[in-house]
């Protein structure tokens, strides 16, 4: 549960924030019958059925049955959670988070990070020293320079040299003050294999301080001299490094993305640097995992223009198809360098430089067109069935070209490439997004009901139009589940009605706020689609609605008891019961003339 000051702060977000004029920013509204209208941007659509109602600070699609608050629009659109979506609100209306009491282990959790960010940073002076300083870093630097790598770059890196024994570093930092525990935990030495003391990790290699985004090192990459396994080690994942969230270089490589407006991703931090150094300095790179989720995210906080210039053998082709959809799912433009002849961009910067680079990044192919050339040279495109296959693969990327122009530029691209008839094109990409809608119903609304059954569509109807109506007017409902048990109603509506119980009980007014917090997706969705059908004020005829939505809920419910009475009059009867079974058809005929005057209310 928030505490008080969370429950103003998201309170004043919530009061300050305009839903219209928040959800105006990503899509154009249109005016038309008391609320707004536009066409969705969470599926495909060609006429509006997204509305947005500022009165109730409620958003709603009627297509795709997406809905919520403005925190919720926010959150699937920028593709954060809901209490990051609060938060990126609150940064733009300029209202600060309440400063949070520290627990007891976020405290002695921030203590060994302190301590950490300390080890590493004299690990990295010490490596450091031992490159520029020792005779024993004379093979380090001899690598180096046979690599190109200039003074300046060790400088501005701090690369190293960790020299080819067991304990140089493990020595340098106990006499330091630092235990083996601490050690062990900065990922800088491995345990030996008898448990009794460590050794270091890193022998005999070049090193790479590895830093986050504050620029305070976390981890180290070591490149071996020359050919050998493993070519790289890099130390593991700790406290205070995680391999998979980390871009390497973005600490340096920031500004020169955002003022670019272009970040550039390469696959080892050696090409980082060869491309920083030769002067293109918007450039990063993952360490060694696949590129994430996380990563696009990271970067597209600077940019939303982003160029894939990965190896360009089998390896890196498939790197580079699986990374291209996460990266324009994270809302980013992006395209692929190609670099020519297998090589990579630290080979082919330190052989035809930095305008040669350049001209590979201006000539770097988007998406789709990579995508057709990648297809096109692994697919067997002289069969019908080979060319399916192919237009198959192509179809998610053009399915996200909202562009119709360029659309259809590049299907008549694909038909030519796969000699295929371009109504066969249209037609999959046609089915393509039919299913992909229908799949993103299921994403965002788990629990919807199945294909309804009459009964089902009965029970949606009378229960809306009955939380309708208890939205406004708390007081209804112990009437109404009184009248009718709660367990009758569709669980998502079950649970709006508990929801507007326990706003009744506190005396407090439902709102979309506390909706959102306490329902589940579907519910939530559910309630918007509720509000957003209804008109402005409650009219006679809702009034009638209401009460012939009650009848159906106590239809239903008589009904079901129905079902179970006769089976007891039934077994009271072949367990020769008298008195029972007289009682049980009595209670039976009461039931039974209810449900014919319900029927014919
Ligand atoms: P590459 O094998 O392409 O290395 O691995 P590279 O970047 O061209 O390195 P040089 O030029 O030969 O020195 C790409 C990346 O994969 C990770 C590293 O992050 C590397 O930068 N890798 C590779 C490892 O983690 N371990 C390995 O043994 C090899
Ligand atoms: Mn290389």
């Amino acid at each position: 549960m928030f505490d008080s000051a969370m429950d103003d702060f998201v309170n004043e977000v919530r009061e300050r924030s305009d839903i219209r004029e928040v959800i105006s920013r990503y899509v154009t509204l249109n005016f038309k019958g008391g609320r707004y209208w536009a066409c969705c941007p969470f599926h495909n659509e060609k006429t509006p059925s997204f509305t947005v109602s500022p009165d109730k600070g409620m958003f709603y699609c009627f297509g795709c049955h997406t809905g919520g608050n403005v925190f919720k629009f926010l959150s699937l659109i920028e593709n954060v959670s809901y209490f990051d979506a609060i938060k990126l609100q609150a940064e733009r209306l300029g209202i600060d988070l309440p400063s949070h009491k520290k627990t007891a282990a976020e405290l002695k959790l921030e203590q060994k990070q302190k301590t950490l960010f300390k080890i590493m940073t004299l690990a990295q002076d010490f490596y450091h020293n031992n490159l520029v300083k020792t005779a024993a870093g004379e093979t380090g630097r001899k690598y180096l320079e046979a690599r190109g790598i200039t003074s300046g770059v060790i400088e501005k890196f701090k690369l190293g040299y960790a020299p080819d024994s067991w304990d140089a570093l493990t020595k340098a930092l106990k006499s330091r003050g630092f235990d083996d525990r601490y050690l062990f935990d900065a990922g800088i030495v491995s345990r030996k294999q008898d448990g009794a003391g460590v050794y270091d990790r890193l022998r005999g290699r070049v090193i790479i301080p590895i830093n986050d985004i504050n620029g305070n090192v976390v981890a180290f990459g070591g490149r071996i001299l020359g050919e050998g396994e493993p070519k790289y080690l890099n130390t593991p994942d700790t406290v205070i490094f995680s391999k998979g969230k980390l871009l390497f270089g973005l600490d340096k490589a920031n500004r020169a993305i955002m003022s670019a407006d272009c970040a550039v991703i390469v696959e080892g931090y050696m090409d980082a640097i060869s491309l920083i150094s030769a002067g293109i300095e918007n450039v990063v790179a993952t360490l060694g995992t696949a590129f994430s989720d996380n990563h696009a995210r990271l970067l597209t906080r600077y940019t939303r223009r982003i160029i894939l210039c990965y190896d360009s053998d089998e390896a890196g082709q498939r790197a580079t198809i699986r990374a291209l959809p996460m990266i324009q799912k994270a809302g980013a433009e992006v395209f692929v360098a190609v670099v020519p002849d297998g090589k990579d961009p630290d080979e082919f910067v330190r052989k035809h430089g930095k305008a040669a680079f350049e001209n590979l990044l201006k000539n770097a192919l988007p998406f789709f067109e990579y995508k057709l050339q990648y297809v096109m040279s692994h697919a067997d495109i002289y069969s019908y069935q080979g060319k399916i296959r192919a237009l198959r693969e192509l179809l998610p990327v053009l399915a996200e070209i909202k562009d119709v122009m360029i659309q259809t530029e590049y299907r008549q691209k694909i038909s030519a490439a796969l000699v295929l008839d371009e109504n066969i094109i249209l037609d999959e990409l046609h089915n393509f997004l039919a299913n992909a809608e229908k799949k993103l119903n299921q994403k965002i609304n788990p629990i919807a009901e199945k294909p309804e059954a009459q009964e089902n569509i009965l029970a949606r109807q009378a229960g809306s139009s009955i939380i309708k109506k208890a939205w406004y007017e708390g007081d209804v409902l112990s009437y109404v589940l009184g009248y009718v048990p709660k367990e009758i109603f569709l669980t998502k509506h079950r649970e709006i009605l508990s929801y507007l119980e326990k706003c009744h009980e506190m005396g407090k007014h439902p709102n979309d706020l506390s909706a959102a917090d306490e329902l589940s997706e579907a519910a939530n969705a559910e309630l918007s689609r509720i509000l957003a059908s209804y008109p402005v004020n409650f009219s006679a005829a809702d009034d009638k609605a209401y009460e012939d939505s009650l009848k159906v809920m106590r239809l239903i419910y008589v009904k079901s008891q129905y079902e179970n009475i006769r089976r007891e009059v039934e077994e009271s009867y072949n367990s020769g019961d008298e008195a029972a079974y007289l009682e049980k058809l009595q209670r039976a005929l009461e039931i039974q003339r209810e449900m014919e005057e319900l029927k014919f209310a």
